[in-house]
Formats: structure tokens, sequence, C-alpha cells
């Protein structure tokens, strides 16, 4: 998720039981040109494996030449983005804009596919608008030109993230094709993720949304699937101890010393960090201080703070942070 699973998130999310993360989308062109920013996103440890690379782009050639580039450094896999709706990309035919032309698809899924030495996935959306854009009749294609597998997000491009995602397109694409599907779209619990291998006979679960500042819905999922028991979710204390050394590896990977108070936290931590203090007390200004957090040592102040406040209401109940509602303002 662009904005958001960086190394750091990908890292916690392993720890937590994640069978496989990607990397933000990435801009064919900007690897094309090699731009310092594009390639930040290719970045990764071993511990994140395995681990896929998300490209984006219309153009076969620039699309070939981006993933001649990603494979050098060795994903286990690249998926091709055909779900971003944002205007920025869709408008270059790129994204879900492929849904409406499917032999610019082709020929993009046929060049990533010839130019990769790792497997190729996709991953779109249910359709462009409900009227033109299949993800099935994509699925089909993408099937025929050797795409190892095919991850569905229940909502078309036009839907953004408005209305409750529908798992029949992922149902119909799972009964239709030999690779795997991969379902995605409002799978924020336990339950949800059982209901939706349930349903549609989907090869895997994608989580997104509900990760954020919630690496546990990993460990909470794999738990319920296989025992049937549902965990208890993370202690407050828990929770600060996942916030903090989120903020420090995230200044590690910046370069600078986790152990040095005045390293700059940069601005994107500000959005990852904020996630992880719904449903604790205290949350709302938690995240107006992290608004104003600077540097490292303003977040370990505020997380201080927090845990003061944590200690100060003992019979304080536990509002569960997958009850938040998933909000939409992402791009895939
Ligand atoms: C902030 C944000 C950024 C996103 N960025 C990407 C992205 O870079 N690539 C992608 O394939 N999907 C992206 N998505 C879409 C998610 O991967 C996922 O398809 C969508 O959120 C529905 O799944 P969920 O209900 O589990 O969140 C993004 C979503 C959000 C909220």
């Amino acid at each position: 998720m662009a904005g958001h699973t960086d190394t750091v998130l990908r890292r916690l999310c392993k720890e937590q039981g994640a069978g496989l993360v990607v990397t933000e989308l990435t801009s064919s062109y900007g690897l094309y040109f090699r731009n310092a920013r594009s390639l930040k996103f290719l970045r990764w440890t071993e511990a994140e494996r395995p681990i896929g690379a998300q490209i984006f782009g219309a153009d076969p050639e620039v699309m070939a030449e981006a993933a001649r580039l990603v494979s050098q450094v060795e994903p286990d896999l690249i998926d091709v983005n055909m779900g971003c709706w944002v205007p920025k990309v869709a408008r270059t035919g790129a994204g879900a804009a492929l849904l409406c032309d499917l032999k610019r698809a082709e020929a993009v899924m046929k060049a990533v596919v010839r130019a990769a030495s790792v497997p190729v996935t996709i991953k779109t959306r249910t359709g462009w608008d409900g009227e033109v854009g299949s993800a099935l009749e994509l699925a089909r294609v993408a099937e025929v030109v050797g795409v190892a597998a095919v991850t569905i997000h229940g909502r078309t491009a036009k839907q953004g993230f408005t209305g409750a995602a529908d798992w029949r397109p992922i149902a119909e694409a799972a009964a239709a094709l030999s690779i795997p599907v991969i379902g995605n779209g409002d799978v924020a619990t336990p339950a949800d993720a059982e209901r939706m291998f349930r349903q549609t006979g989907c090869a895997a679960v994608m989580i997104g949304r509900a990760a954020l500042g919630n690496p546990w819905i990993f460990r909470d999922v794999r738990h319920a699937l296989h025992t049937g028991e549902v965990l208890p979710p993370p202690t407050p204390r828990e929770r600060i101890e996942m916030v903090r050394r989120h903020a420090r590896l995230v200044v590690a990977v910046e370069g600078d010393d986790p152990d040095r108070a005045n390293a700059p936290l940069p601005g994107y931590a500000r959005g990852q960090l904020g996630h992880y203090f719904y449903g604790l007390p205290g949350a709302a200004a938690a995240r107006a201080a992290l608004g104003q957090a600077n540097v490292l040592g303003d977040v370990e102040r505020l997380l201080d703070r927090l845990e003061a406040a944590i200690a100060a209401a003992p019979d304080w109940q536990w509002r569960p942070p997958l009850g938040r509602p998933l909000s939409g303002v992402g791009s895939g």
C-alpha cells in the first residue's frame, strides 16, 4: 500500500505471520529513468521474504525494462498493478485503466513475463465501472500469457473505496481459472478471512487496510484458521511497544541512530504510526502530538505519556482495533 507498506511495516507484518508481502506500487517510468525515489521502493531485507515487487505502467517496453531491473534485485515475484484508479496512474492507461484495454494489458503482461526472471502476478479490480472491463476477462488473458496468480479486489475502479467489496467476481475467477486467485477487499477480522476462503474458494486472502497499525491481524487470522480460536487483542502496552519499535526501525532504515533522541522522524512515518493509536485512551491527543513530532524523541515522549494515561485508567476497556471502519484513502 502506497505510503505504508515500506520495509518496516512489511517486516513487522512478516513477524506476525504474513505469508507474502508486497512493496508499494512503483512507477515503471521511474525505474526506467533510474529515479532515486522509485529505486528506493526496491529496498527490502531477507526477513521480508517471500516478497513481491509491484510495478505499474502501460508501455510494454518500459514495463519490460522495469521488470528486468527489478529482477536484478531478486524479489520472489513481480506484481503488475492493474487496479489503481487514481487519475495520476489511470489517466496514463496504467493501473485499473488496463481493464478497459485488454490488448494493451495483454502486451504489458507478455512483456513483463518475458523480461522477468521471477514469477509474475497481477492485481486488479472487479472491473472499471460495472459495465466496462471485467476481472475475469483480464484474468483469463493473464493465465494464457503465463501470469502465475491473480489478485482481485472486490470493487470496481469507479467505486474507489466506497460501498462494500463484492466477492462474487473473486469466486467466479477462482472457479474458472487454473492459476491461483487471491481474494481481496474488506477482510478486517479472522472471521472475514475464513468467510472469504469459504465463499470464494480463493487460494489465498490478501489483507490491506486492516494491517495499518495492526500487524497482529496476520497472527490473529493464522491462529483462527488453524485452531478455530480467536486470540485476545494485543494489550495497550504491546501496542505501544510496537509503535516504539516501528519508529526506531524507520529511523534506522533512514540511516540514523535510533538511540539518538533528535534523529529526524520522516514525514511518512507519522502516517504509519497514527494508525496504532485507535482504541487507546488518549488516542486523539497522541495523534495530535504525533502530527507535531519532528524527531524520534518526540515520539518516545508521547508514548511515555500514553503509557501513563493507560496506567491511570486500570478499568479502561479495550476497544478492538479491528472494529474501526476501514477508511478508503488509498490508491489500489
Ligand atoms: C493507503 C492505501 C494505499 C494503497 N496502495 C496500493 C498499492 O500501492 N498497490 C495496490 O495494489 N493496492 C494498493 N491499495 C489497495 C489495497 O491493496 C487493497 O486492494 C484495498 O485496500 C482493499 O483491500 P482491504 O479492504 O484489505 O484494504 C492501497 C490502499 C490504501 C488504503
